[in-house]
This record gives C-alpha cells, structure tokens and sequence, in this order.
C-alpha cells in the first residue's frame, strides 16, 4: 500500500494516503462487490457500452428494475449512451444517479476523456450527492498528457469518488490476481463513511491477497518491474498501432488504440456486431467482440483487442485486409 500511494498517487500530486487503499484480488471483483455498501434503491448510471460487471451485478442486487428484452436495456438504470457522434464520452445524465460508474481509458471503446472533462464529472457528483465509481484499469497505457491517469488528480474527486485499479493489463497479473480500491476517509454519504463501510465489508467477506502476490505487486514499482511495465505495455501498443492503422487504410471506420489497448471498429455495409463477427470468422479466421455484449448502443460495433502476440495480430490484420 505504501507503494502505491507513494508511486500512483503521490508522484501525481495527490494526497492519497495508504490506509485510503484497499488491496484486493482484482478489478473485477471490486467493480462487483463495490455496490454492496449503497442502498438497493440507489440509482445507477453506466456508459453505454460499458464493461458488463457494472450492470450485471447492479441486476444480481436487485436495483435495477425490470428488462426490456426488445431493447435490452433496465428500466432501473440511466445509460449514457457513447458513440461516435459525441466522441465515445458520456454527456452529463438528465436524471441524477446515486452512483456513476466511469471506466477511462474505456472497455470497451478505448477512448478516453482529459481532465477537464473528468472534471465537470466531479465537479457535477459533488453538487449531486452522487458517488463516481472509476474503473481506471487501463491507466498505464495511457500515452496522451492531457488524460488524467486517476481522478484524484481533479480537484474535490476526494469526496466523490472511489477508484478501482488492476495489476492484471499493467503487469500481467491476470491469473496471478492482484488489484485494489481507494477509497477517501473523505468520501461520505450524509454521515455515513464509505471507507469505514468498505473496510467492513471487505474484512468480513474476503482474506486478503496471498503475500507472494503481494510482494510480486510491490515489485511492479521496483526499478526493474516498471522498465519491464514500460516494455510490456510498449508491445501492446504496437499492436493496437498496426491494427488501428492497418484497418483505416482498409477503409474501416476505428477508433480507440491510442491510450488503450482496445480498437472499436464500425461494422462495415450495414452489418449488426454478431453478422460481422460471422463474417470475420468465416472468412478471415479471425475473432473478435461483438459490440452489442456491452450494451444497446454497442450495437453495429466491434472490438478487437491488442493483448496478442505481434505475430497473430500482423497475421489478422492481413487477412482482414485482404477481404
Ligand atoms: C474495465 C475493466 N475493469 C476491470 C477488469 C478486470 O480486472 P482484474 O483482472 O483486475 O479483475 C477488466 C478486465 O477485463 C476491465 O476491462
């Protein structure tokens, strides 16, 4: 915990301090388990297309209401929907949520928003009442100055918001596990201390991560372990770099790849997420996601992703050329 307030908060100005971290098994569990501590009448807004953990375990809870299997959607929560017309960033909801999750740089788009953007966002929870969940999972393939790396870096973000991170797409710890949460001593509901309830929640149902892990976690800060970050990231980003390229010249409308290691591409002639992903099977060998997974609005898109080999993904991007 001291290395990564040290390294992830301090280093950026922020006045993060260890017992504000939580450590934990991943960012998967945390962005699930995190709504155990607000009440079951809250009111969620998630982006649209969003990481799918967010919605599904909102449903799980029973806070959602009931589901509209025509346009699958719940009639319990507020989308915000993120397509190309309005850059693939959420505008400010009509309704007014209790809890906003915010996933930057995003699954699954790949786009990202710059800090005065994140900003309003704060700026907007505050004068709500209402508590910004942010997933920043992807945080170190950010390569763009203006992108704030964790939302601590706006200012007031302290009493609004709780940040979820990942050792799994900076490290590769995606078997090993390792993630963890912030949560502000500052952070409260009315009276009510969101640290205080977390810390109960999170000792009464989980054990804690293996100290082996722990300490291959304190390594990814040591010298050695962020030079390897920086290679093990670079790869990545050389292949989102050939796959965002390769498929514009194709002529394919894509967007992502550049602070993330997702590139979101329209389908092409008119085809739903699931035709392309049929065609893409069938004729290039190739798979990838269909959009529609993530939600309504993710409907006619596709997402590939850049966690392979250079190999396979030069050998995709080909054949997909070549269609
Ligand atoms: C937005 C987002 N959050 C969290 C996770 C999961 O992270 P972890 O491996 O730490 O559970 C993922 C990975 O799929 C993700 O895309």
């Amino acid at each position: 915990r001291n290395a990564i307030a040290e390294n992830d908060y301090k280093a950026r100005g922020c006045s993060i301090t260890a017992d504000e971290i939580f450590i934990s098994d991943g960012a998967k569990c945390d962005s699930g388990n995190i709504q155990e501590i607000f009440s079951t009448d809250n009111k969620i807004a998630v982006c649209d297309p969003v990481y799918p953990v967010y919605v599904d375990t909102n449903v799980m809870a029973g806070r959602t209401g009931t589901y509209d299997a025509g346009k699958e959607t719940w009639s319990g929560v507020i989308y915000m929907p993120c397509l190309a017309e309005n850059d693939f960033a959420p505008q400010l909801p009509k309704e007014t949520p209790d809890m906003i999750y915010l996933c930057f740089p995003n699954n699954p788009t790949g786009s990202t928003i710059t800090k005065a953007q994140l900003q309003e966002w704060v700026d907007y929870a505050n004068k709500v009442g209402a508590v910004i969940i942010y997933d920043a999972a992807y945080e170190a393939y950010i390569s763009q100055d203006d992108v704030p790396h964790t939302i601590y870096q706006c200012q007031g973000a302290e009493t609004c918001a709780i940040e979820l991170r990942s050792f799994s797409k900076n490290a590769g710890f995606t078997g090993v596990r390792l993630g963890f949460t912030v949560i502000p001593k500052a952070l409260k509901c009315g009276q009510v201390s969101l640290h205080s309830l977390w810390a109960r929640r999170h000792g009464t149902k989980y054990n804690g991560a293996p100290y082996i892990v722990q300490r291959a976690g304190e390594a990814v800060y040591s010298e050695a372990g962020k030079a390897q970050l920086k290679e093990q990231v670079a790869y990545y980003m050389n292949n989102a770099k050939y796959i965002l390229e390769g498929l514009r010249e194709a002529g394919y409308t894509v967007s992502g790849g550049v602070n993330a290691p997702y590139i979101w591409l329209k389908a092409p002639k008119g085809m739903t997420s699931w035709e392309f992903f049929d065609y893409l099977l069938e004729n290039a060998n190739v798979v990838g996601t269909p959009g529609s997974g993530f939600g309504p609005s993710g409907e006619t898109y596709f997402r590939l992703t850049a966690f392979g080999s250079y190999e396979n993904t030069v050998a995709a991007v080909d054949r997909i050329r070549k269609l």
